[in-house]
């Protein structure tokens, strides 16, 4: 097969890569010229996704996979198109498609009769049928459904190991119809390969879910039960507190039961996906109250971090707080909605002067992304954001004149925390 991957990201990039690792020819079309050049030289764009580099330039040497910044002359190219640019939602959980509209636009000047088009972006319930299907019929002069097949197929993968869970998770597909659904599904069973899952009550591969829409709501739904779950665990984190319970020996305890299935809480729910998706859920079905709550539980929580802070350290004005964490999670060097801004703020509107280190960025690159970095000077108090393996074996010696810690993720070790107030979430 010819197909056409669109946006090179930290998404489509591994996608292209694998569906070439089969033998199939791709073309990647992204509108940034340096992307498509260290593709095109073999060398990846961005760190951290395993084995990307090895396999990108495997393809790339075996003539399988290329790229170009001209989308619809790739298009034209190809049997099927998929697409994962990016959508971006604002604080009301407003969809901005700019940048999927310019995509599909350029889609739609390439495309010829026949031709499969899958989009994997993450999209409010709806989108496929009534934006994308109108806006490829328009600019191709083809019928949606007739000339040409249409589908949503959400990407359920985690960067960092995409090429695993790409062989891990069924692979949703929802069509704007019967046909478009069985192309939808043969494609994606021509590029993928799926480990066995006796725990499922289908076989893993390729599963129809019978309309776009079902489909779309899937990768919602999934990720809007997370924010909901954590939600729920900060509540009763946060009751905790007040009845002197451990809350994590509580859910410990529940989940033993296997109809429990308690999140954890924390001082933040950070990234890309789990605080965004249920914004554009919210935008879908704005009556969803449960949801709602759940989003304002969590965005209430590095205020509630630093709450605990100032109860247990006093007065806060002046005070030097390190703030240890800019990463949204452990071990992934990406800010996207990470709690270290909200508790940044929140320090800030008490008075106390922030700071933030992160083993895995430099000052220079913390001030890039607005935040203070760290150079020695003196601290009263520190607060952990992020879960890095690094701080597990943090002990006060290694903030000299903190008296009160907050570890927003429980990833100290309580031992080596003797003589220093040592404060967790629902502890
Ligand atoms: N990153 C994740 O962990 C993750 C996980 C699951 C699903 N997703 C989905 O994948 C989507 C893409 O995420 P990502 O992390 O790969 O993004 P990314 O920011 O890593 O990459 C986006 C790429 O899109 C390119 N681009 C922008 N406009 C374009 C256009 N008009 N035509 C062609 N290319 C264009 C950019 O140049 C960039 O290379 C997300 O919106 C989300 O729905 C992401």
């Amino acid at each position: 097969m010819n197909i056409c991957v669109v946006a090179l990201g930290k998404i489509g990039l591994p996608l292209a890569v694998q569906f070439a690792s089969k033998g199939h020819r791709v073309i990647g079309a992204d509108v940034s010229e340096r992307v498509v050049q260290l593709v095109n030289d073999g060398a990846v764009p961005f760190p951290g996704e395993a084995d990307l580099d090895v396999k990108l330039k495997e393809t790339v040497a075996a003539g399988l996979l290329s790229a170009t910044t001209d989308t619809a002359a790739a298009v034209a190219e190809s049997e099927a198109v998929v697409v994962v640019v990016p959508l971006f939602v604002d604080a009301e959980g407003v969809p901005d498609f700019g940048w999927m509209d310019d995509a599909t636009r350029a889609i739609a000047r390439g495309l010829k009769p026949g031709t499969l088009v899958s989009y994997e972006t993450t999209l409010p319930v709806g989108t496929t049928r009534n934006r994308w299907a109108p806006m490829l019929a328009e600019g191709s002069g083809l019928t949606a459904g007739t000339d040409f097949h249409l589908v949503f197929s959400p990407e359920r993968v985690l960067t960092g190991r995409v090429f695993a869970d790409l062989r891990r998770y069924p692979k949703l597909v929802g069509g704007i119809d019967e046909t478009s659904a069985a192309h939808g599904v043969r494609f994606y069973e021509a590029v993928l390969d799926f480990d066995e899952r006796p725990d499922l009550d289908r076989p893993n591969g390729v599963w129809d879910l019978g309309s776009a829409e079902a489909s779309e709501l899937a990768k919602l739904a999934e990720t809007t039960y997370r924010d909901v779950n954590i939600g729920l665990a900060n509540q009763f984190a946060r009751f905790a507190d007040t009845v002197g319970v451990d809350v994590t020996k509580v859910i410990e305890a529940c989940n033993t039961q296997p109809y429990s299935h308690i999140h954890s809480p924390g001082i933040a729910v950070g990234g890309h996906c789990i605080p965004i998706y249920p914004r554009m859920y919210l935008w879908n079905d704005p009556a969803a109250t449960v949801v709602r709550s759940a989003r304002e539980a969590n965005a209430a929580m590095p205020e509630y971090a630093v709450d605990l802070l100032a109860a247990a350290y006093g007065d806060l004005t002046g005070v030097g707080v390190l703030v240890l964490g800019a990463a949204y999670r452990g071990g992934v060097k990406e800010t996207a909605f990470s709690g270290v801004f909200p508790t940044v703020e929140a320090l800030r509107r008490r008075g106390a002067v922030p700071y933030v280190s992160d083993p895995m960025y430099s000052n220079e690159e913390l001030a890039a992304h607005g935040l203070p970095g760290y150079d020695g000077e003196p601290l009263g108090a520190a607060v952990i954001q992020a879960d890095h393996a690094e701080y597990r074996t943090l002990s006060p010696a290694d903030l000299p004149g903190v008296t009160v810690l907050v570890d927003g993720r429980r990833v100290t070790d309580p031992e080596r925390w003797t003589g220093v107030r040592r404060v967790v979430i629902g502890g």
